[in-house]
């Protein structure tokens, strides 16, 4: 079983997390989603002979990749992926980009709900579509969507295309098969595309399901465009794959045409080797995983509770979504790496929504979230 409370360092030049910060040197990073733990033995073992092998020449995923790609899906989700349905990009987002470019035109309108992950909005308005937000309702620690106002803004706008992020970052839920369900139906009743961004998908916990949107009926199937990879499940950001998977014919050859033109295809050969052993031989790993996981929210909730730091639900991800307004500080996040040296996303990278909350990334040994709670815990009663 892998020892997720090894301590491991992260301290080349290169690493973006662990980035020093002028002034601090005891930073502890709990920001941008990556995790501090080793990938799969097995995924290593792939990248290392490849690389003892040294030829890296032009590559293409073949049948094997296939079969290790559409077995993940059946057996975890019970989604039938046709091989022949997959497009392999070198990243979620750039596959957010080129659909939006390859199947809406500028000056479309684009719906997504709001707190999300930045680069999703950066995506639609840096390629020339209007971003029609839907500000995501919540109630207490707990956050659901508002689906009249969803469907006004469609009508109200003739909204192309909506991107959805399930399990949602930052907000934690993992969508229900009632919600995705009205979701579907409201975007099959009014021709909009869904893009389903479902890059967390394998973190989700307790008695919640992650159900693919599209393997909910042959209609919402035909409209979707579902983004997965395997990066987050495995610790993987830095090797940058994705596989888009596009059940139209005719909607997946216009993205692959945007592809094409743009030379933003195909994975690398690293990108092949890690996502076939990934898929092939994480099973185990990442069920460990989860359960340790488990563990660091529960902690994170109980050492918070009662606290000036609100901890939204988390039922899907391993960011957690905290409240900092009774803080009383215009930036949280710059305020409390300060006080604590603990780096957390700003809120405010999610949407205006976001602005008095913190992303705290809850994906590292258990000591060091111990450590950042000891820190948080202080500066809290303290004040
Ligand atoms: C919802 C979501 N989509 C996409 C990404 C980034 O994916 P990629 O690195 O494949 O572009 C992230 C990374 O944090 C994410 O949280």
């Amino acid at each position: 079983m892998t020892d997720f409370d090894e301590i491991i360092t992260r301290d080349t030049p290169e690493d973006i997390k662990y980035g020093k910060i002028a002034g601090i040197d005891d930073l502890i990073p709990m920001w941008v989603a990556d995790m501090d733990f080793r990938c799969p033995e097995e995924v290593r073992e792939a990248l290392s002979s490849l690389s003892q092998r040294g030829i890296f020449g032009y590559s293409e995923a073949d049948s094997s990749y296939d079969l290790a790609l559409t077995g993940w899906f059946k057996r975890r989700y019970d989604y039938d992926v046709d091989p022949k349905t997959v497009l392999k990009l070198p990243g979620v987002v750039l596959g957010i980009s080129l659909v939006i470019r390859s199947l809406t035109s500028t000056g479309d309108h684009i719906l997504i709900l709001e707190p999300l992950y930045g680069p999703i909005a950066r995506a639609v308005k840096g390629n020339g579509r209007n971003l029609v937000i839907s500000d995501l309702s919540r109630k207490g620690t707990h956050y659901d969507i508002d689906f009249d106002d969803m469907e006004r803004k469609i009508t109200e706008n003739n909204v192309k295309m909506f991107i959805l992020c399930n399990p949602h970052n930052p907000a934690g839920r993992v969508w229900t098969r009632d919600e995705l369900t009205r979701i579907g139906d409201i975007c099959v009743k009014n021709d909009v595309i869904i893009v389903s961004d479902e890059i967390h998908a394998d973190f989700v916990y307790g008695s919640n399901r992650h159900i693919p949107i599209a393997s909910l009926s042959d209609e919402i199937n035909k409209i979707t465009v579902t983004c997965t990879s395997p990066t987050k499940t495995f610790n993987l950001a830095g090797i940058q794959a994705a596989n888009i998977i596009i059940a139209d014919d005719g909607m997946r050859h216009e993205v692959d045409k945007m592809s094409l033109t743009t030379g933003a295809f195909g994975l690398n050969i690293m990108g092949i080797a890690a996502t076939k052993a990934a898929y092939t031989y994480g099973e185990g790993w990442l069920e460990d995983l989860l359960r340790y996981l488990e563990g660091n929210i529960e902690l994170v909730k109980d050492r918070l509770k009662d606290t000036k730091l609100k901890v939204m639900d988390i039922e899907g991800t391993y960011l957690m979504w905290i409240d900092a307004s009774s803080l009383g500080v215009k930036d949280p996040a710059k305020y409390l790496l300060d006080k604590t040296h603990i780096r957390f996303s700003e809120g405010s990278f999610f949407g205006k929504s976001g602005e008095d909350f913190i992303r705290m990334n809850i994906a590292c040994r258990r000591s060091l979230v111990n450590e950042a709670l000891g820190r948080l815990t202080k500066l809290l009663f303290l004040e």
